[in-house]
């Protein structure tokens, strides 16, 4: 399975410090915030990555990262996103890298505490379909967030106004290489995206959507100053992606 890490988008939200670089080139405690989602592939045992952003701090990242080898690969492979046309544009521009095999999407600014490597397992295995992961949220509607009806998800509703369920579906996604062909057929959304939501309800309502309940902490560090300053705490406490 290939990794795509995507690291695009303007940062908007925590501005003034995506003013001049990228924000996932910002500090997350003691590393860029680019490290989490790397070690976390690496981790995994996925070492075929490439990394999607833009903007004007992009070589930036090759500054930074170089060929990957402080994560112990020997390539990393890096692709341009023009604008911020949405999480799912930005994944497809990975299509001739991933294909014919699958992939495991995530997104820069979202850090796990626990290895997904047994996750990644169980995906591979998976015959046909995509999986989500969900995690309980105190504020739902700054999330994608998924109803579940009789152990299944019945749909996923990015942002909702009055979220009917507080499982948020975080920026960890994986995808058979049919997804490649979803993209193109999206419409962009009210705000001109092109939504990661609508690729994962292809999948709900074609039925072949797994999930699971990721266990340890999560941390959208992206979503908020706040959110930022409780990912810096978060891994300040624990040390992110160390648990087996
Ligand atoms: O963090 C989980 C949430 O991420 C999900 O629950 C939502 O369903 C999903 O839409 C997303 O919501 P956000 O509003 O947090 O997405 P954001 O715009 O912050 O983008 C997340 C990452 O995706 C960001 O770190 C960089 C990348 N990205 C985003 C856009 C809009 C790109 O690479 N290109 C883009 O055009």
């Amino acid at each position: 399975m290939k990794g795509v890490i995507l690291a695009g988008g303007l940062g908007m939200r925590l501005q003034p410090l995506t003013k001049i670089t990228n924000k996932h080139l910002l500090p997350v405690y003691s590393k860029p915030m680019i490290y989490y989602p790397i070690e976390c592939l690496v981790a995994a045992g996925i070492t075929d990555i490439m990394i999607v952003t833009g903007g004007n701090a992009a070589g930036d990242f090759i500054r930074l990262l170089e060929n990957g080898e402080e994560f112990g690969l020997s390539r990393l492979h890096y692709a341009y996103q023009k604008g911020e046309g949405g999480i799912a544009e930005a994944l497809g521009l990975a299509r001739e890298f991933v294909d014919p095999d699958k992939v495991c999407v995530v997104l820069g600014d979202n850090i796990l505490e626990r290895t997904i490597r047994a996750a990644a397992g169980t995906f591979e295995k998976q015959a046909q379909g995509a999986r989500v992961f969900l995690k309980e949220v105190p504020n739902p509607q700054a999330y994608g967030i998924a109803e579940v009806e009789g152990g299944r998800i019945a749909r996923i509703v990015e942002k909702p106004a009055e979220p009917k369920t507080n499982l948020a579906v975080i920026g960890l996604y994986m995808y058979p290489p049919d997804v490649f062909d979803i993209i193109p057929r999206l419409k962009p959304s009210a705000r001109g995206e092109l939504e990661i939501t609508d690729v994962n309800n292809h999948y709900v309502q074609a039925g072949t959507m797994t999930f699971e309940v990721v266990d340890g902490w999560w941390a959208d560090a992206g979503e908020s100053i706040d959110s930022w300053l409780e990912a810096c705490r978060l891994v300040a406490a624990s040390g992110a992606n160390k648990g087996e």
